[in-house]
C-alpha cells in the first residue's frame, strides 16, 4: 500500500486505516481509493476484525478527490475511469465503519466520512462540499448523504456556497456523533469501535444493514426488512449466547457464528 497505512489489530478486534498523503492533505487519488477498497474487502473477510476506523491526520482527514488528477479530464475520460465504482464497493462494507476526522473533510473527504456509519470529529474538523468553487459539484454521494444527514436547507447552503462548517456545527446538524479535543479524537473513535466490537458481529452486520435500508426505501418495506434480519439473528449461536448470558447474569462471549 502506498497511500494508506493499515493496522488490522490496532486495538482488540479493531482495525485502523490511516489515509497517508499528508503533503496533499490526503487528497483522494484513484490509487488511494483502490487501496482503500481492497483493504476494506480484506478486513470484511477477517474474522479477527469487528469494527474499522478510517482516519487521516490532525491537519486533514481528506481535502477531497485529487483535483490535479481530474483537472484535464473530459466527460468521456471520467466515464471510462469510472472512479466512483470503488466508492460503490466501499459502501458495501459489512462491518461497522467509523470515521475519525480532524482538520479538513472536504468534497470527497466529507463524502468518505459520510460513507462511514459514524463520525467522531476533533474540535478542528472542517466539513464542506466546496466543489462548486472549482466549477463542479459533489460526485461521491454528497448531494444525497449530506441532505439526508442535515436536511435540505443546510445541505443546499453548503453545496451551493462551498462554505465549511466546524465539528460542533456538524454535530448540531446531526452529521457527527461526537466532537472532542484534537488529542482525543482517535482515542474516542477507538473507544466507540471497542464497544461495538464486544457485540455479536452477526447482529452488528444485520443491524447496520437494516439502519442503512431506512435511507433507501419506504417505511413498510424497511420494517419488513428489519423483521427478516431480526428473525435471521436467531439463526446465530451469538443470539443463543447473548440471551443465555443475560439469564445467567454473566458477560456474553460472542463467536461471530
Ligand atoms: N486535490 C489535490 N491536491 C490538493 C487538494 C485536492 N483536493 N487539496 C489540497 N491539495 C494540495 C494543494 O494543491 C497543495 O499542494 P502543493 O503544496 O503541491 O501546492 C497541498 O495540498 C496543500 O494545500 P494548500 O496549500 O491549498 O493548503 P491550505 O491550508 O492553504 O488550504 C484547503 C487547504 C482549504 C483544504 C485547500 O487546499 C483546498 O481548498 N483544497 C481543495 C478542496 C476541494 O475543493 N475539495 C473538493 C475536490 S473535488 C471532489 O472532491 C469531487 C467529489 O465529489 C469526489
Amino acid at each position: 500500500m502506498e497511500y494508506i497505512i493499515v493496522t488490522p489489530e490496532y486495538a482488540p478486534r479493531v482495525a485502523l486505516i490511516q489515509l497517508n498523503r499528508p503533503k496533499e492533505l490526503n487528497a483522494l487519488n484513484l490509487q488511494l481509493m483502490m487501496e482503500l477498497r481492497d483493504t476494506l474487502i480484506d478486513l470484511d473477510r477477517n474474522d479477527n476484525v469487528r469494527a474499522i476506523i478510517i482516519t487521516g491526520n490532525e491537519q486533514a482527514f481528506a481535502a477531497g478527490a485529487d483535483i490535479k488528477q481530474m483537472a484535464d479530464k473530459s466527460a468521456i475520460d471520467m466515464l471510462k475511469v469510472d472512479q466512483f465504482s470503488t466508492w460503490d464497493q466501499i459502501r458495501k462494507t459489512k462491518k461497522p465503519l467509523i470515521a475519525a476526522v480532524s482538520g479538513f473533510a472536504l468534497g470527497g473527504g466529507c463524502e468518505l466520512a459520510m460513507t462511514c456509519d459514524m463520525i467522531i470529529a476533533s474540535e478542528t474538523a472542517k466539513f464542506g462540499q466546496p466543489e462548486i468553487k472549482i466549477g463542479v459539484m459533489p460526485g461521491a454521494g454528497g448531494t444525497q448523504r449530506l441532505t439526508r444527514a442535515i436536511g435540505k436547507a443546510k445541505a443546499m447552503e453548503l453545496v451551493l456556497t462551498g462554505r465549511f462548517i466546524s465539528g460542533e456545527e456538524a454535530m448540531h446538524y446531526g452529521l457527527v456523533n461526537k466532537v472532542v479535543p484534537v488529542e482525543m479524537y482517535l482515542h474516542e473513535a477507538v473507544q466507540l469501535a471497542k464497544e461495538i466490537s464486544e457485540m455479536s458481529p452477526v447482529a452488528a452486520q444485520l443491524a447496520k444493514e437494516a439502519v442503512n435500508r431506512s435511507f433507501e426505501t419506504h417505511l413498510d418495506e424497511g420494517l419488513h426488512f428489519e423483521r427478516k434480519n431480526f428473525y435471521l439473528a436467531f439463526a446465530s449461536d451469538d443470539q443463543k449466547e447473548g440471551m443465555k448470558a443475560f439469564v445467567e447474569k454473566r458477560k456474553p462471549e460472542y463467536k461471530g457464528k
